[in-house]
């Protein structure tokens, strides 16, 4: 078991990850669980700490837009494109590996997804790093992903080597993340970057949907996720009322219930109730809620993401 430190600074923090530790680090999106890509050993107790499976790839995290020829043996001009008008930010790019990156970071892949954040603590820990640095979602696999360090230290205490200690993450959901190994760029996963600002950008951008029997392009998507042990029930505003035993039940969404929920968050609008709902779903677990009845949102721009996850939950 490692003993895990608590930092909030990143040169702490950076100098246990190139020592081949595993460091947990928050970005604007969701806390991630990091370790040099080029360092094998490494790489392999991300999936140890996490509980992972090993068919599940990793993004690769990046200071600046020069590491990525150390990565990507190939950059597309939609590719191109999606760099100069999202990164930094919450956009993960798909694109073919060098030989530099071990197999066990792509899960067997010979892609690798590469994404550069933007909040400032990141910057600064990934550039100490002075190295790209693959991360996770720094939850337990298969639970909601953290989106504070108090989130990360209660899946992860004990596992990992170090925590650095920031802000409550300003999105609330995974970076959206697209596939640019072919001509038509792929949305493999909502996120706050959305289909409509990719199609501005590259105008023939799609959803990808998996063909009958198709091997599936983004692993991860074929998990188990975002999973409270709660049951997690998708409403609509009019539902709402039919709702039954309410009292040992909880409530998420934009509406004001009309039933009497034992515990309730409204949000005034879909940014805020992204940035709570995985908070939300922790804090339910905590105080033995059984049920969780979520909102639906209309399905644009950050909206979408935010109903990708939800109905992802009830699956869980
Ligand atoms: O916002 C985020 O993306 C956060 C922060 C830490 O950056 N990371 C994150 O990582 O959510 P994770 O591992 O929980 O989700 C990564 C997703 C998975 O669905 C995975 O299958 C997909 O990205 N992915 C990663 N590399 C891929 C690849 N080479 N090809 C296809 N899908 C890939
Ligand atoms: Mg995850």
């Amino acid at each position: 078991m490692a003993n895990t430190l608590l930092t909030t600074d990143p040169r702490i923090a950076a100098d246990i990850l190139k020592r081949g530790g595993v460091v947990a680090f928050p970005t604007e999106t969701v806390y991630g669980l990091g370790a040099n890509v080029f360092d094998a050993a490494a790489v392999a107790r991300i999936f140890e700490a996490k509980m992972r499976p090993a068919d599940n790839p990793l993004i690769a995290h990046i200071a600046e837009i020069g590491q990525i020829e150390r990565l990507a043996s190939f950059v597309a001009p939609s590719a191109k494109a999606f760099i100069d008008a999202f990164f930094p930010g919450a956009l993960t790019l798909v694109m073919p590996k060098t030989d530099a990156v071990p197999l066990v970071a792509t899960a067997g892949l010979d892609t690798i997804g590469v994404r550069m954040p933007k909040s400032a603590l990141a910057h600064e820990f990934l550039k100490f790093c002075e190295t790209p640095v693959v991360a996770p979602s720094a939850n337990l696999s298969g639970r909601p992903s953290p989106t504070s360090w108090e989130a990360v230290f209660e899946d992860l205490d004990g596992r990992i080597d170090c925590i650095l200690q920031g802000d409550a993450t300003e999105i609330g959901l995974e970076s959206t993340v697209v596939d640019v190994t072919s001509e038509v760029p792929l949305l493999l996963r909502a996120g706050a970057v959305s289909l409509e600002d990719l199609r501005r950008v590259v105008p023939e951008t799609r959803r990808y949907e998996p063909a009958a029997g198709e091997a599936v392009r983004s692993p991860g998507l074929k998990h188990r996720h975002y999973s409270p042990s709660a049951k997690v029930v998708l409403v609509s505003k009019l539902d709402l009322d039919a709702v039954e035993d309410a009292s040992t039940a909880a409530f998420i969404g934009i509406s004001t219930p009309t039933a009497a929920f034992g515990l309730s968050k409204v949000c005034a609008d879909v940014n805020q109730y992204a940035h709570e709902v995985f908070a939300f779903f922790r804090d339910c677990d905590h105080r033995g809620i059984k049920t969780i009845y979520c909102e639906s949102v209309n399905e644009t721009g950050l909206g979408a993401a935010l109903m990708d996850r939800l109905r992802r939950a009830c699956a869980g």
